[in-house]
């Protein structure tokens, strides 16, 4: 047996281990999907390998795979792209060249990558980026933010709002011709945890004079607390997202610690005392009937009290915004949710529906039956996928019609 044979054995050997995946019938090119899918997950075991050997962070390999797939601010005959560099955090604006009398959209962009990787220069990023700037005649913003595993909550959370205190002022509006009254804060994944507790802060927050019309959430995260609800038991090796890897992204959001991340894996990291809070993530009053289907909503087993006096992020609306109260709630501006039936955080996006729409807020739901997580990362070559670029289509043309 030759050389090629044996890598290819393997090959296959290790895409069948892979394919555990839970892989529904339904997913369009599946073979194509297939193949990403089971390629991230090797770079992930790659990765936790190199950990275990003590050579590098898991999240260090993947900033160096990451940093491969960078792409510079280079403009177009119809987009401006230009980078600035704020406190060692990049913001990158696309301004459409498009000569016109009136005053330009705003399109505040927070990527994913679930605060730990990802960066608004990635190739996806900018494929969206110039299109809904060209489209929409907008400037596009996307900020980043510190990442772990050197920095931890509230970094991402202040990073992002020392930038926005900047950006929604009268005078740095003026200077990219922004219409104040036309401004959308959009994030996806973890990004759409930080737009949508950026909106919260701003709606409410007298130091920023200019409100956003409206905001755009592409499959949240938006809770650490439940971690046994419907999606997550449904997705738990699901495509894209399996649960081990949200699990490490959220403790690791919040410090780096092996009995964090057990207790949350077990739905035990929530003490007594913070009960109260549950109700705001309660599946079995908040979701729809149809994405109950048969789930039996357990009594909790209560973590330690020292989980939350060393990780006090873990109950902190910052990081979870499903845990703002009502009042706050009922401030939210016009509010986008795209929701993934195949995703393990499905559930976070629909009980925030729930709890918007409960409060009085105008929600504009889509709920993609096909759609997994993070396929708005498929549209740019050789990891595009039809699914992808209807997404985007979607998304452009809800801010079109609402911004
Ligand atoms: C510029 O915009 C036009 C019209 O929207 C489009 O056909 C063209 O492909 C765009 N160019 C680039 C480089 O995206
Ligand atoms: C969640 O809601 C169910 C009723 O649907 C209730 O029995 C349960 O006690 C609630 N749990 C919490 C923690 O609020
Ligand atoms: C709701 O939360 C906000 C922000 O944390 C807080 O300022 C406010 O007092 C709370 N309102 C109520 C009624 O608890």
């Amino acid at each position: 047996m030759g050389p090629k044979a044996v890598c290819l054995i393997i090959s296959c050997t290790l895409l069948a281990w892979y394919m555990h995946t839970t892989f529904s019938a339904n997913f369009e090119q599946p073979w194509k999907l297939m193949l990403m899918d089971s390629s991230l997950k090797i770079l992930q075991h790659m990765a936790s390998l190199l950990e275990k050997l003590g050579l590098m962070s898991f999240w260090d390999f993947l900033h160096i795979l990451m940093r491969w797939q960078i792409v510079e601010p280079i403009s177009d005959e119809n987009v401006t792209v230009t980078d600035a560099i704020v406190k060692d955090v990049l913001v990158r604006y696309y301004v459409s060249k498009k000569k016109s009398h009136e005053l330009k959209r705003a399109i505040i962009y927070f990527h994913g990558g679930g605060a730990s990787f990802g960066t608004i220069a990635l190739p996806h990023y900018d494929v969206f980026a110039r299109l809904a700037a060209n489209t929409l005649d907008a400037v596009v913003v996307g900020s980043d933010y510190r990442k772990i595993p050197k920095y931890h909550h509230p970094t991402q959370w202040s990073d992002a709002y020392d930038f926005l205190k900047s950006f929604l002022q009268p005078e740095t509006l003026a200077k990219y011709g922004v219409d104040p009254t036309r401004v959308c804060i959009l994030g996806d994944s973890s990004g759409a945890a930080v737009a949508a507790a950026m909106t919260q802060q701003v709606m409410g927050d007298p130091e920023i004079p200019i409100k956003p019309k409206a905001q755009a959430l592409i499959y949240p995260v938006l809770q650490m607390l439940d971690t046994d609800m419907p999606s997550y038991r449904e997705n738990e090796y699901g495509i894209m997202l399996p649960k081990s890897l949200l699990i490490k992204m959220m403790s690791e959001y919040l410090g780096i610690d092996e009995s964090l991340e057990q207790a949350m894996k077990s739905n035990q990291h929530i003490p007594a005392e913070y009960s109260h809070l549950l109700k705001f993530v309660n599946w079995s009053t908040l979701l729809p009937e149809r994405f109950k289907k048969g789930h039996v909503y357990t009594e909790r087993i209560y973590g330690s009290s020292e989980i939350v006096k060393k990780f006090p992020g873990i109950v902190d609306p910052r990081a979870n915004p499903l845990l703002a109260n009502d009042s706050t709630l009922s401030l939210q501006p016009l509010t986008y949710i795209l929701t993934c039936q195949y995703d393990i955080l499905r559930d976070d996006g629909l009980i925030y529906v729930s709890r918007l729409r409960n409060n009085g807020v105008q929600v504009f739901h889509e709920h993609i039956e096909e759609g997994f997580h993070g396929s708005l990362m498929c549209i740019h070559k050789p990891f595009d996928l039809d699914l992808g670029w209807r997404l985007v289509g979607k998304i452009i043309s809800w801010i079109n019609e609402n911004l």
